[in-house]
């Protein structure tokens, strides 16, 4: 125990450090400049580290931080830890290699669509660091599943990662047909990539909206995937902002038709902005609301959903309510831009020391114990 502790306290003091010079040197320089022109050079970045071995090797050592106790086997995927990086960061699937040595558990790539999509027009993603937010309206850019798949096929990675799916943004996709075509052909093409798959329905910024949040419409889609032959678990990405009716028939549907987890959540459109949709601390409240309620619904009609919980983890301790609260998994984009990369395995070592104070051995242990009674 003494041994362990003196441990814990260098490798405190390594992401102190790390955290500080991020925060007053780096962060600084970063925000001084357009949020997407950051975050490609980041992309950039990131791609090359993860291109060789010593940097990697480096880069692990300066980051990486795994603990036995983290470790679960979720739907036949080994996850090292339970902290991902949410769909959305590495749109084209360049950062996967470079993941795992900064201290990820898993990572999700996308969304994909089935044709290659510039994304919506003009300054699409903006800070907002009163509220420790970002607010995106990117428009699901990306290369397309074409070419997702030629980068990918037959490719091993240190972590696991799921590929998230939605539909092309294009005026013909406002016909509900289209863009189910368009789903189902990036799901066909991709369906031996990654180890699972999250259908999004929920992105905020595209032509016509979010259709799929209509229940009849969201019925017609996961009818035809159910028709695909795909052996590995799918997920599906919901919206904070749905009323608790038509989440209660999502759920049932989804249930129905095999899908496994539920990613609780996408950004939120109810803010004050003209458009685009909202991360962080602002989304943080909406979410856990939802996983809370997503959790509730998954014990009484025994769905057996895995949860992934989403929106404003900025810390251990946020990641730790949103496990408290039924998630098995956690996922993050704003926490790691606002607090730095170190903040991954912070968050990881975090959590074990909670767990040993509070004498469990497992992660496992106390997904969902604050959302018992309730
Ligand atoms: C820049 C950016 C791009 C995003 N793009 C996607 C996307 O393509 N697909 C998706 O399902 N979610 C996307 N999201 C939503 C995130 O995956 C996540 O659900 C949301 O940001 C809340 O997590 P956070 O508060 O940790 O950022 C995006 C978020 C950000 C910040």
């Amino acid at each position: 125990m003494k041994r362990f502790l003196i441990d814990m306290e260098k490798v405190s003091l390594k992401y102190n450090v790390e955290s500080f010079l991020y925060k007053q040197i780096l962060k600084p320089v970063c925000f001084s400049f357009e949020p997407e022109k950051v975050h490609n050079s980041f992309v950039k970045i990131g791609k090359s580290l993860g291109s060789y071995k010593l940097s990697k090797k480096v880069t692990s050592a300066l980051f990486n931080y795994q603990n036995p106790m983290l470790e679960q086997d979720i739907l036949g995927i080994h996850f090292k830890n339970p902290i991902g990086l949410s769909a959305g960061f590495d749109k084209n699937a360049e950062l996967i290699d470079i993941m795992g040595d900064i201290g990820f558990g898993f990572v999700e790539v996308g969304s994909i669509t089935a044709k290659e999509c510039k994304g919506n027009n003009g300054v699409r993603l903006k800070r907002v660091p009163e509220r420790n937010s970002l607010l995106v309206n990117l428009g699901l850019n990306n290369i397309g599943a074409d070419a997702i798949k030629k980068k990918l096929m037959g490719k091993r990675y240190d972590i696991p990662f799921g590929v998230s799916i939605a539909y092309t943004n294009c005026k013909e996709n406002s016909i509900d047909n289209n863009a189910i075509k368009d789903y189902i052909y990036s799901l066909r093409k991709l369906k031996d990539i990654g180890n699972y798959f999250t259908i999004n329905i929920s992105c905020p910024n595209t032509y016509g909206g979010q259709p799929f949040t209509r229940v009849e419409a969201y019925r017609k889609l996961i009818t035809e995937v159910g028709k695909i032959k795909i052996n590995k678990p799918i997920f599906l990405k919901i919206s904070p902002d749905l009323n608790r009716k038509t989440i209660d028939e999502i759920l049932n549907i989804s249930y129905e038709y095999g899908i496994k987890g539920i990613v609780c959540t996408n950004l939120t459109k109810k803010h004050d902005f003209s458009k685009g949709g909202m991360s962080g601390k602002y989304l943080e409240e909406k979410a856990n609301e939802l996983l809370k309620y997503v959790y509730k619904k998954n014990k009484e009609n025994n769905y057996g959903f895995v949860l992934v919980g989403v929106g404003g983890v900025f810390s251990a301790n946020d990641a730790y309510k949103k496990i408290k609260l039924g998630a098995n998994l956690v996922q993050l984009i704003t926490g790691m831009i606002y607090n730095g990369p170190q903040l991954i395995s912070e968050i990881n070592r975090n959590i074990v020391k909670m767990l040993k104070e509070e004498r469990y051995k497992n992660i496992t242990e106390v997904v969902g114990i604050d959302n018992k009674q309730s």
